[in-house]
């Protein structure tokens, strides 16, 4: 696994969970896998143990002497290595800071650490049949493999790039290309060009032997122009090698009946935790300490993804109207765009039902998923999500719109049968964001029983990572086979 993120050592969202949980579930079900990461200036080193002498790794300029750590995934035996290198890695942030949202020098930081993955697997003198890369920060692997190191030792090795997110593809200046010490004949409308600009993710895209993403209706949406963000065409020439595979849910962090972050445990037979978890939410957010009514909840990045504009747009979104019509309480974590930070802030100073707080907090994050009653996600697109299936899983309906993995995880409420597990809506506009949320607080308190039945229904739902593990299983062996066949 050559990854930018996994828990709990790095993470900016879901990408995190999802490389650390299928892990674990990998090894569980038998494959032998090491992870590789880069050693962010977050992670203390002294929680890792330092591994061997100092490393060269090949780049564009010549050589880059780097030194690696390793631990263990926590909950299973899988190595993890951490690429140290103070002039990439030294530094605030993963892909950016504050003042740098985004490190101009990215292509280079990241190439290093796709190449050095391959320097490191000679240094263990263990060669694997699949590097799995995900997303664009690691989307050079597949093309360094094929490009550069098949042949030699990694003449079996085959290369998966999973997709978690189409709408960031490492996107860079033509002047940044030389940095990933690749030929030019790449720099091509098939390969790395992109209107004239580098393109990662594209390149790895067009390389790797095989493709996942996150979810089935996400691997279909990907290959149309609407939500193809410019590479469907692309995509759809790769259709035979792409697969949508679901995420799970990690039980070790996210089961109400063991969560070590939340103040009461609870399971479909007995909800009284539930009512206790929603009250110190209450507490914790300044909020009535009332059962009655019904709680909304948001965890979110706020990125226009998620739907924010709809929902908190300055004079356009509909949380004032929810908040001010409606008789409910809304908490929203997250962070995220400025000026969604800001305007979270002045309404949670006008609204007294509106609360808010700004900032990354794991532990919040649990809170609200176990107290609320609700769950808010109207993305604009969802690759998969897992924010929806922890709701579930925590007996919070969510009210979302019908996209992509939220489409694949959530039942439509019917009511006249009371069947269901959430509250969709097709059109992302401020009106059926308003309307789905009337629609969850109606049946709150005109169909308290349907919404009892829908909680224990979404319960009960498996998410275990066992399916997925056993699909990417059947990827791998995909990708070693498609490799045979390819020529460099
Ligand atoms: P994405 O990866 O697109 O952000 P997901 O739903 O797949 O969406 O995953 C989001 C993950 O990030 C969840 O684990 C969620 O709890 C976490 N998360 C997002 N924002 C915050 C925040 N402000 N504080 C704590 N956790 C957050
Ligand atoms: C990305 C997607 C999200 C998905 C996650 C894990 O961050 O935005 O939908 O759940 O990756 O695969």
């Amino acid at each position: 696994m050559v990854t930018s993120e996994a828990t709990p050592f790095a993470k900016s969202g879901g990408l995190a969970d999802a490389v650390s949980a299928l892990s674990r579930a990998l090894s569980k079900a038998g494959h032998d896998l090491r992870i590789f990461l880069p050693r962010y200036y977050s992670i203390d080193r002294a929680g890792l143990e330092p591994f061997g002498p100092p490393m060269a790794v090949p780049t564009a300029q010549g050589e880059e002497w780097t030194s690696l750590y390793r631990s263990v995934l926590p909950g299973s035996p899988v190595p993890v290595y951490f690429l140290d290198h103070e002039a990439s890695f030294g530094r605030e942030g993963i892909y950016g800071s504050k003042a740098e949202p985004d490190y101009a020098d990215n292509p280079r930081r990241f190439a290093l650490f796709c190449r050095a993955a391959f320097a490191l697997c000679r240094r263990l003198d263990w060669y694997p049949d699949v590097v799995n890369a995900h997303d664009w920060p690691s989307a050079l692997a597949p093309v360094y493999l094929r490009r550069l190191e098949r042949g030699g030792p990694f003449a079996g090795t085959a290369s998966v790039l999973s997709i978690h997110n189409l709408g960031y593809q490492g996107i860079y200046g033509k002047d940044r290309y030389p940095d990933l010490g690749l030929p030019w004949e790449l720099f091509h409308g098939a390969g790395f060009e992109y209107y004239e600009k580098t393109n990662l993710l594209k390149a790895g895209i067009a390389e790797a032997d095989a493709l996942g993403t996150v979810s089935p209706t996400y691997a279909r949406e990907i290959q149309t122009p609407e939500l193809g963000a410019g590479l469907d065409g692309l995509l759809r020439h790769r259709s035979a090698d792409l697969v949508g595979i679901l995420n799970g849910v990690d039980l070790e962090d996210w089961d109400p009946r063991t969560d070590r972050l939340i103040p009461a445990h609870y399971s479909p037979e007995d909800l009284a935790g539930k009512a206790a978890c929603k009250r110190a939410l209450q507490r914790a957010f300044g909020l009535p300490e009332d059962p009655g009514l019904p709680l909304v909840g948001m965890v979110s990045r706020l990125a226009d993804q998620k739907g924010i504009a709809e929902l908190f747009g300055p004079a356009y979104g509909c949380a004032v109207p929810i908040c001010e019509r409606m008789a409910l309480q809304f908490v929203v974590q997250g962070s995220g765009e400025k000026w969604c930070e800001a305007e979270l802030s002045s309404l949670a100073a006008r609204l007294p039902n509106f609360k808010a707080r700004i900032g990354y907090s794991e532990e919040t994050a649990h809170l609200i998923e176990a107290g609320a009653d609700f769950f808010m996600m109207p993305s604009r697109y969802e690759p998969c999500g897992l924010n929806q299936m922890y709701s579930l899983r925590y007996g919070t309906l969510p009210i979302a719109r019908r996209t992509g993995g939220l489409a694949d995880t959530i039942e439509n409420y019917d009511q006249e049968t009371g069947a269901g597990t959430g509250f969709l809506f097709d059109d992302l506009t401020p009106r059926s964001v308003y309307d789905t949320t009337g629609w969850a607080v109606w049946a709150w308190y005109n169909k308290p029983e349907h919404v009892a039945a829908m909680r224990r229904r979404a319960m009960a739902r498996d998410f275990s990572w066992d399916r997925p593990a056993a699909e990417y299983g059947r990827l791998f062996a995909r990708a070693v086979s498609r490799a045979g066949g390819r020529t460099a």
